[in-house]
């Protein structure tokens, strides 16, 4: 069995996420989706001009006695995703204009980085039936990493194909749950805020990777796990009521994996490699200095033109390492150790802080340059194609 800490993967646990979350290690988990309480706040109850009752969300988890309490709780359990986050990882959290704006502040003084605001624009949005207001026809979500220089994952060439070969954007347009996929005890909605199976789908598709470990702290009727476990994703789910544990317990039972060959990302290009030169130009490798093998046993001399010396030897980080083992062919990025405060660090780590500083801009240069947009202000096309049961 998975373990995270001292939980079980692939579990829905019963508890407050506060408590819940103080036991999960830090840096432990690769996309966090929360889905908080509203602090709606709702007075009396709202029926229908037929007077039928309508079902709003009026649970006792939505009940705080002020904003500050709400900001105070806010405060607490996003504290906690932000130490388990993995500087990789991404931070996903959605609300209405009731919390989305106090929830959005909090999120900045924590320290997480924002990406994107993504509208999520719903299809069938319930009315408003007293019509004093426009029609309250979205949610907002909000993307985010751990800090401004987490080298977060995104499949952007997936999104892209997603959307018909146009980049994808931030206002995506699903229809609320409902229908088959509404979960109902005795003919009534087991949860009344069940979000759409493709809304998890399109967020866990582009900002995780298969085995990745995806963690809801307000779990409600399931919906995260049941899509990571389709997705082949490991999850680990908070829940504060019984009931909502059962029937989220019970939902994602049912839930076949999609095999693993049909879940690779085919169409994400590979990211441009990094010559040995690049580093000695930016200067994470020194001209004059020494590499050592990690036991120390090898060593030699960086020169002007980014070849390697040593014992007599000249070439590539490559060919001086082969020449060292005896071998014809060597990967030198696995062989070669600079000393920094008197430890070893690899240069395929010093590879990856070039990739991490450099390559982030260079990719959305990307974005901005080579690719055909010409379209991309056409509206997105529109998503149903997929299907509520698809999923
Ligand atoms: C907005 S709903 C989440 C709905 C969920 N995304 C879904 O698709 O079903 C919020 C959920 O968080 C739960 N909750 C509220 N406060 C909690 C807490 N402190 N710890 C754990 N769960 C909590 C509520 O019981 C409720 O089920």
């Amino acid at each position: 069995m998975d373990k995270l800490g001292v939980f079980d993967l692939n579990k829905i646990y019963e508890g407050n996420c506060i408590e819940l979350l103080k036991k999960v290690p830090d840096n432990s988990v690769d996309l966090i989706f929360a889905d908080p309480p509203y602090n709606l706040q709702l007075n009396g109850e709202l029926y229908r001009p037929n007077q039928t009752k309508v079902d709003a969300v009026n649970d006792a988890w939505d009940k705080f006695e002020s904003k500050e309490e709400y900001d105070k709780f806010t405060t607490l359990w996003m504290k906690e995703c932000h130490r388990v986050l993995k500087n990789s990882g991404s931070f996903w959290v959605i609300g209405t204009y009731h919390n989305i704006f106090r929830v959005g502040a909090i999120l900045q003084n924590i320290g997480f980085w924002m990406l994107n605001d993504i509208i999520w624009i719903k299809t069938n949005p319930m009315p408003n039936f007293k019509g004093t207001r426009f029609n309250n026809a979205h949610e907002t979500l909000i993307w985010a990493t751990k800090s401004k220089s987490s080298n977060y994952t995104f499949h952007y060439h997936s999104m892209k194909v997603m959307n018909d070969d146009l980049q994808m954007r931030s206002d995506w347009l699903i229809p609320i749950c409902q229908g088959e996929e509404r979960i109902k005890v005795n003919g009534q909605k087991a949860h009344s805020t069940q979000k759409p199976a493709e809304l998890l789908y399109r967020i866990i598709i582009s900002t995780s990777n298969p085995d990745d470990i995806v963690l809801d702290p307000f779990s409600g009727s399931g919906t995260t796990a049941a899509i990571a476990k389709r997705l082949g994703r490991k999850f680990i789910a908070f829940e504060r009521e019984e009931f909502y544990v059962k029937i989220s317990t019970e939902r994602v039972e049912k839930i076949k994996p999609i095999e693993k060959p049909l879940l690779e990302y085919k169409v994400e290009k590979r990211k441009p490699k990094v010559p040995f030169g690049n580093l000695i130009e930016k200067g994470f490798v020194k001209i004059g200095e020494y590499l050592y093998s990690k036991d120390g046993k090898f060593s030699a001399q960086v020169l002007a033109d980014s070849s390697l010396e040593g014992n007599g030897i000249v070439g590539s980080i490559h060919k001086v390492s082969a020449y060292y083992l005896k071998k014809e062919n060597h990967n030198g990025w696995t062989f070669w150790y600079v000393k920094r405060n008197n430890a070893l660090v690899s240069i395929d780590q010093l590879r990856h802080d070039y990739e991490t500083k450099y390559l982030k801009s260079f990719q959305n240069y990307d974005e901005l340059d080579f690719e055909d947009n010409s379209k991309v202000n056409e509206p997105e096309k529109n998503f149903l194609t997929y299907g509520n049961n698809g999923l």
